[in-house]
């Protein structure tokens, strides 16, 4: 498909560099879809990222998940999943390019900015995780 999902991370909101990472989102040629702000419980956070339950940074990684508002969006694009991928850069922004998005805001490999989906199939999960079908459009 040619659409993906994203959330700006609870670091990145707390900030105040939403607005920033939305320009550069847009600037890459995403259209919106959906968008609100939302805040995770431990648990929901924990049902988002159950690919993730068995490693070791799971506990953190749903405490920093639920530790302050998120804004999830679904976007558009030919190639979506894979041009927002390169967009966000590396997971650990030690390691993220120059231009990305990790690179400019992300502070560790756990605050790392932004979430960005790794298939057709998982854009499509997540998003519904957060968007009913008559909010995407
Ligand atoms: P997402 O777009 O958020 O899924 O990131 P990713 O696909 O680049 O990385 P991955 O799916 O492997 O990990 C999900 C998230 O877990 C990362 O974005 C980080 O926030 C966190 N994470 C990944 N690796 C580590 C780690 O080694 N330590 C900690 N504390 N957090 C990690
Ligand atoms: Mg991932």
């Amino acid at each position: 498909t040619n659409r993906t999902f994203t959330m700006i991370k609870p670091d990145a909101v707390a900030e105040g560099n939403s607005g920033a990472i939305i320009q550069m989102i847009e600037e890459a040629g995403f259209r919106i879809v959906a968008v609100k702000k939302a805040l995770l419980t431990k648990e929901r956070a924990g049902q988002f990222y159950a690919v993730h339950s068995e490693r070791p940074f799971y506990n953190d990684l749903c405490a920093y998940m639920s530790s302050g508002a998120i804004i999830p969006m679904i976007l558009e694009k030919d190639n979506a999943v894979a041009d927002f991928r390169k967009l966000i850069g590396a997971t650990n922004p030690a390691q993220a390019e120059e231009g990305t998005i990790r690179k400019r805001f992300a502070k560790s490999i756990e605050a790392n900015a932004i979430h960005g989906s790794d298939s057709d199939d998982n854009a499509k999960i997540e998003g519904d995780f957060f968007f009913a079908g008559i909010e995407q459009f």
